[in-house]
């Protein structure tokens, strides 16, 4: 199956190929360096039992949320890319100007980034003189995304989507590594970072929220997503106890798909029952309940289209009346309350 996807590329002489980044996750003796980027500095690397963690500062990036789940589908991606949106429409705490935010999505297995900011199409990431990779902008948000360096066929954009990644352990670790470490978020050379970096977490316990712990140099925060059903809930009580226990901070919780306002009314149907399971988790639990978001079919289907529901005008969220805009107003508070804890 790579094969076929990898023969029009691997036809081209590699210096030529940008995806030549990606040729070592097909080869084992390389996997030192899964994104294939040239070397710089010393790699860091993970801490070995009883030895000194070697914990880096992400270059050019101020704090960071990351937006965590106990298990996939709960809506973390579609939270992710609008937090983002939510904060950048924020004021820096000095008062000077607007937060400048980036989204990283470390969900290696199924990145949704691309597609959810409408990049799914883009070409591939240019390198800085450096050799970090220089982040894709639309709607004015820089990302990066295991997506954008997945190989494509030019005559069906698409692929990328349904080619599963087949890595393991180390791999993995070092690919998060590089999307972390190595890529430049100014806008450009020698300008100003950014304030804040949302992270889109993959979903669950595994090894990437222990490397963003043990490795990162930077005030982090976990935002945890849940629906609310009872399975989602006991996976965000594992979820917050290994959080805890790598020490990341969490910075509060989100109910996503909570409750449905039908365009023609103001009254919250909760079609997944009543989220007084959730309210007391949160609370035995300790965590501040942030935003219970309700179900909004256009925050699905602009998600789809590329256009994140916080950028809409209030024209469109009409169409999903009082829960359109009612997703907004939540979202906003989300981002209030994130950066009031992470300022
Ligand atoms: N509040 C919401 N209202 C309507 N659809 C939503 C909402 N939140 C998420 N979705 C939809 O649910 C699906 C899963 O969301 P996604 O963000 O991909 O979840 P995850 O990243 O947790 O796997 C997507 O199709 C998304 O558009
Ligand atoms: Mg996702």
């Amino acid at each position: 199956m790579f094969s076929h996807h990898l023969r029009p590329w691997l036809a081209r002489p590699i210096s030529k190929c940008p995806s030549y980044r990606l040729f070592s996750v097909f080869s084992v003796a390389q996997h030192e360096n899964p994104l294939g980027l040239p070397r710089k500095g010393a790699p860091p690397t993970m801490p070995r039992k009883g030895g000194a963690i070697d914990k880096r500062p992400i270059p050019n990036v101020g704090k960071v949320i990351a937006v965590a789940s106990g298990k996939g589908g709960v809506g973390k991606s579609t939270i992710a890319v609008n937090l983002a949106f939510s904060l950048s429409h924020l004021k820096k705490t000095d008062g000077s100007g607007r937060l400048r935010v980036g989204i990283l999505d470390l969900d290696i297995f199924g990145p949704s980034v691309p597609t959810l900011v409408g990049l799914q199409n883009s070409g591939e990431p240019s390198l800085t003189e450096k050799n970090a990779l220089r982040p894709l902008i639309n709607h004015g948000l820089p990302s990066m995304s295991m997506g954008y360096l997945l190989p494509k066929t030019p005559d069906d954009p698409d692929a990328q989507n349904d080619t599963p990644i087949v890595w393991r352990g180390l791999m993995v670790q070092k690919a998060v590594q590089q999307l972390l470490f190595d890529v430049d978020w100014r806008a450009s050379p020698g300008g100003p970072g950014i304030d804040v970096l949302v992270i889109d977490m993959p979903p669950g316990t595994g090894d990437v929220p222990l490397t963003l712990a043990q490795l990162v140099k930077v005030d982090v925060g976990a935002l945890i997503v849940s629906t609310p059903q009872d399975v989602a809930l006991s996976d965000v009580r594992k979820g917050i106890a290994m959080l805890r226990k790598v020490a990341v901070p969490i910075t509060g919780i989100v109910l996503n798909e909570s409750h449905f306002i039908c365009p023609s009314c103001t009254t919250p149907h909760y079609l997944f029952g009543a989220p007084d399971g959730f309210r007391a988790t949160a609370k035995r639990l300790g965590v501040d309940i942030l935003a219970e978001l309700p179900l909004v079919p256009s925050v699905s289907t602009n998600g789809d289209a590329g256009i994140p529901f916080s950028l809409v005008s209030s024209e469109v969220q009409k169409k999903d009346g009082n829960g359109g805009a009612q997703w907004n107003e939540k979202m906003m508070e989300v981002a209030e309350s994130v950066w009031k804890t992470l300022a």
